[in-house]
């Protein structure tokens, strides 16, 4: 009999009808209520058994995790919380799984709340929790949407390589690639390492951004985007650094600053609305954990908005955009500088804002996203666009409530001249970097960009408050299980 899947099942179409369905046990209760799960949605199929009728070995064999195929006769449920339930004629065991638990290799994940932290340990069978089978749902829709709306407005995407041998955003965190004998690697006459002789015949490393390559693609295609893991290896133990991660980088030839916003406004309300749509069962699901979370939580500590309301109050409101001088002026004159409650005192035009900056802007000023434009030449890469003033360039950071920077990007400097000035003051090799001035060279434009981390939209969208816990398996300083 051809399988169904359940998330079909319980659209309530086929009452009356023999359905298969196949899955993992979640519980198995009163040795007669089997509830499966196969992963195409939260909800699970309850399967009636008639422990009179059924054989007392199969029955045995129906723990936590164990796969199994069902076949029965669909009819309404009688019971509360679920629509359609089957009357099981015929159980198929295909692997079993240990329910004991003072045996070895019993199943890790016994019908309980298990914690994050915990699930974090077994990434490899966390899939199979409510909570993690919601995450990984939605990240798969938001990856699709994020495709279908470039796509829909004529994008093309740009596989940009992995292995590269320049350092796209000039800040020197990269993984080296290499094939040299680490323990007696050939060296130089100055005795460094001879990377003339290693794999690629030059220094390579794992790409932290797909940018200058898409930045190639935009002068040919005119709009191009890259959807790929980028690494970076900044010792950063946060909840919002991962060593690897996934970015979204647009590049469009003929874009200023303000059609750069603007895009990235439209893509990021598109994608949380597609999910909100397509994912409504997963994302009530984790907005209700989190309010049952929050019932624990001392009142004054309690978030004033549920996720739901959170996504709704996003895609409602147009994002605040101010300068960073502005951002600057704001946070000096806030109360909370001047009672000294911030790590980081804020005193002066130049400094880098920190994530507690950030996050006042958005979550106490602003309370709503907010796009940070011109910051200090010298605390942003050195691609960005020159202002008119010489002292500020033409980036945006886009800052979403309790994630931060969500979203960072610029105009390019697309005059030749002032490329090469900025380089050579930031030390960044121009003899090497030539392949990326041809495009000033041979029939540049005005154009611009931006990057997307992908981790960060998931966590925003799920409520989830670790980014290792919406990407499958995180890597992270001294992390790399699985
Ligand atoms: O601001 P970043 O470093 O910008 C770039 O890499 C540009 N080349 C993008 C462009 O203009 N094409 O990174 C972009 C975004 C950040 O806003 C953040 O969301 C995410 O990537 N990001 C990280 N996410 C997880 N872990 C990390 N270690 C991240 N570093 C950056
Ligand atoms: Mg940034």
């Amino acid at each position: 009999m051809a399988r169904i899947k359940i998330k079909e099942i319980l659209k309530g179409e086929l009452i009356d009808q023999t359905v298969t369905v196949k899955g993992w046990v979640r519980t198995f209760r009163n040795n007669s209520f089997i509830a499966v799960n196969d992963g195409s949605c939260i909800h699970n199929i309850q399967a009636v058994v008639n422990f009179e009728t059924a054989d007392p070995e199969t029955l045995k064999r129906l723990t936590p995790g164990a796969c199994i195929g069902i076949t029965g006769k669909l009819i309404k449920s009688l019971g509360k919380g679920q629509t359609v339930e089957i009357v099981v004629s015929d159980i198929e065991i295909y692997g079993d799984a240990e329910a004991d638990v003072s045996k070895p290799n019993s199943y890790p994940l016994q019908p309980k709340a298990h914690s994050l932290e915990y699930l974090r340990e077994i990434a490899h069978l966390r899939f199979r929790t409510n909570v993690f089978g919601a995450v990984f749902r939605v990240r798969h829709t938001l990856a699709y949407a994020v495709h279908k709306f470039f796509n829909d407005k004529g994008f093309l995407y740009l596989h940009t390589p992995i292995i590269t041998s320049s350092d796209a955003e000039g800040a020197g965190e990269m993984f080296r690639v290499t094939t040299l004998d680490p323990k007696a690697p050939p060296l130089t006459e100055n005795n460094e390492v001879d990377f003339k002789q290693d794999f690629f015949g030059k220094a390579t490393n794992l790409t932290v951004s797909g940018q200058l390559e898409g930045e190639l693609g935009a002068m040919a295609f005119s709009d191009v985007y890259t959807f790929g893991p980028t690494f970076r290896a900044e010792n950063s133990n946060t909840t919002r650094h991962l060593a690897e991660f996934w970015m979204i980088e647009p590049e469009m030839a003929f874009f200023d600053l303000k059609d750069n916003m603007a895009l990235a406004e439209e893509m990021l309300k598109y994608v949380i609305t597609y999910a909100l749509e397509n994912n409504k069962d997963d994302i009530e699901f984790l907005s209700q954990r989190l309010l049952d979370e929050e019932k624990n939580k001392p009142q004054a500590d309690r978030s004033e908005l549920s996720l739901l309301e959170k996504l709704n109050f996003c895609l409602g409101n147009e994002f605040a955009k101010i300068t960073y001088t502005e951002a600057i002026n704001i946070l000096r004159e806030s109360n909370h500088n001047k009672k000294k409650k911030f790590q980081y005192i804020i005193d002066g035009w130049g400094a880098d804002l920190q994530s507690e900056h950030e996050r006042y802007l958005v979550e106490k000023h602003f309370k709503k996203p907010v796009i940070l434009t011109d910051y200090p030449k010298d605390i942003k890469s050195f691609y960005m666009r020159m202002n008119e003033d010489g002292k500020t360039v033409a980036a945006m950071d886009i800052l979403f409530p309790g994630i931060g920077e969500i979203i960072g990007g610029s105009q390019r400097e697309e005059r030749l001249e002032k490329l090469e000035a900025r380089m050579k003051d930031m030390h960044i090799p121009t003899e090497e970097m030539s392949w990326y001035l041809d495009t000033r060279r041979f029939g540049s434009c005005p154009h611009a960009g931006f990057g997307l981390g992908f981790e960060r939209l998931v966590l925003f969208v799920t409520g989830m408050t670790n980014i290792r816990d919406v990407i499958a398996f995180p890597r992270t300083p001294n992390n790399c299980e699985f």
